[in-house]
């Protein structure tokens, strides 16, 4: 049985571990700031935002961006019905109602379509979640959030390296976005997340959220002047989140050719489809991740199955969250129902091998190459 072939893994090099070795001896008293201050000045700049807050996670930047876009009891905010329920948790534990609508077939994330049909008074804002790496149409969604008079957020927990047409890249285009540094994401500190925003208001509203209320021009101490949160993320991770940004290049580079790779083994195949990417644009690459045709018969739990005999480490893609038992089941939205039963996540951690990627491929191809059972 060859080793395992997990499904993600950090890329660490001896540049993280200097910077964690560093912060651990040294960041405390005056210098406790010092690699969140840089972490957060290198990600500014390679967004190309204004501002930019460390957080524990992209959950928590998620929460307090939308609770300084005074989202709360009644409100509406519509998102695709394919996501992870961290998208939608923050918008329940404010008081709103997630709005879950159908994504597209091609790129998995918000049909605008279906976006501005849910449109209503209660609306409050439009979550556009950049599912695996791939782009939401940006263009679109900001067009109806104008017309509307509604905000667009993006969750880009997913999509570092992303970029959308215009060299605009993801998470920079909305009224803020939210990055994920979980250690199963292109660039990690552990847990860990990211708010950005060019809104300087919103940007004061959020520092003082995540500081538990306090503003910063308050010259009283322990003078909360609000209740807030309290999500930030220590210098030690912030450490390990400099040296990741500052491989930015690699790491993405890295994650395009394991996705392109795949492509090229599979994308000929009549039945697979995989992550798109339209001209102008480019897909971060965060999760290859492969759809198979109705007409294929290849099934999630075929596929698992498949995977689990060779020891490989994929998973299922997400199942559409208003499937959950707190939701309201919402089966209309057919292309989130559907194409969770004919697809799968492969592994894509940066160290993957050619070889690693072949077994993974092979055990595809070999599904492909059987009849499928009613047919034999
Ligand atoms: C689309 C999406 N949004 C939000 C999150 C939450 O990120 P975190 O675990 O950093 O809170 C994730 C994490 O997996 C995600 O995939």
């Amino acid at each position: 049985m060859n080793a395992r072939i997990h499904y993600t893994k950090p890329s660490i090099t001896e540049r993280e571990v200097a910077y964690a070795t560093d912060a651990a001896a040294n960041g405390w008293g005056e210098k406790c700031y010092d690699y969140l201050t840089r972490f957060e000045g290198a990600f500014r700049a390679h967004l190309g935002v204004g501002y930019a807050i460390a957080t524990s996670s992209c959950t928590g930047a998620l929460h307090m961006g939308m609770a300084a876009l005074g989202i709360g009891a009644g409100d509406e905010v519509i998102m695709a019905d394919t996501n992870w329920i961290a998208s939608a948790s923050p918008i329940v534990h404010l008081g709103a109602t997630p709005v879950f609508v159908d994504v597209l077939a091609d790129s998995w994330c918000l049909d605008p379509a279906k976006v501005e049909q849910a449109i209503t008074p209660r609306t409050r804002a439009i979550l556009a979640v950049h599912l695996y790496g791939n782009l939401c149409d940006m263009d679109r969604l900001l067009d109806i959030g104008a017309r509307h008079g509604i905000p667009v957020i993006e969750d880009a927990a997913e999509a570092v390296g992303s970029v959308w047409k215009g060299g605009r890249r993801a998470g920079a285009m909305g009224a803020f976005g939210a990055f994920s540094f979980h250690g199963t994401k292109t660039i990690t500190t552990g847990e860990g997340g990211m708010f950005v925003t060019s809104d300087p208001a919103l940007y004061e509203r959020v520092l003082t959220l995540s500081n538990h209320g306090r503003a910063r021009g308050q010259t009283k101490q322990f003078w909360p002047d609000m209740v807030g949160f309290k999500y930030k993320m220590s210098n030690i991770q912030a450490a390990l989140g400099l040296g990741q940004i500052e491989r930015i290049e690699e790491l993405s580079a890295r994650k395009r050719a394991i996705l392109a790779y795949y492509k090229r083994a599979l994308v000929h195949l009549p039945s697979v489809s995989m992550n798109p990417e339209p001209e102008g644009t480019v897909n971060g690459a965060w999760m290859p991740t492969a759809v198979f045709s109705r007409a294929s018969g290849i099934t999630r739990e075929r596929l698992q199955q498949a995977f689990a005999a060779k020891n490989i480490d994929a998973r299922v893609f997400f199942h559409p969250l208003s499937s959950l038992p707190m939701f309201t089941p919402k089966p209309d939205n057919a292309n989130a129902w559907d194409i969770p039963g004919r697809a799968i996540n492969l592994p894509s951690y940066h160290d993957l091998t050619d070889a690693e990627q072949d077994t993974v491929i092979g055990v595809i191809t070999a599904l492909m190459e059987q009849r499928e059972p009613r047919h034999a």
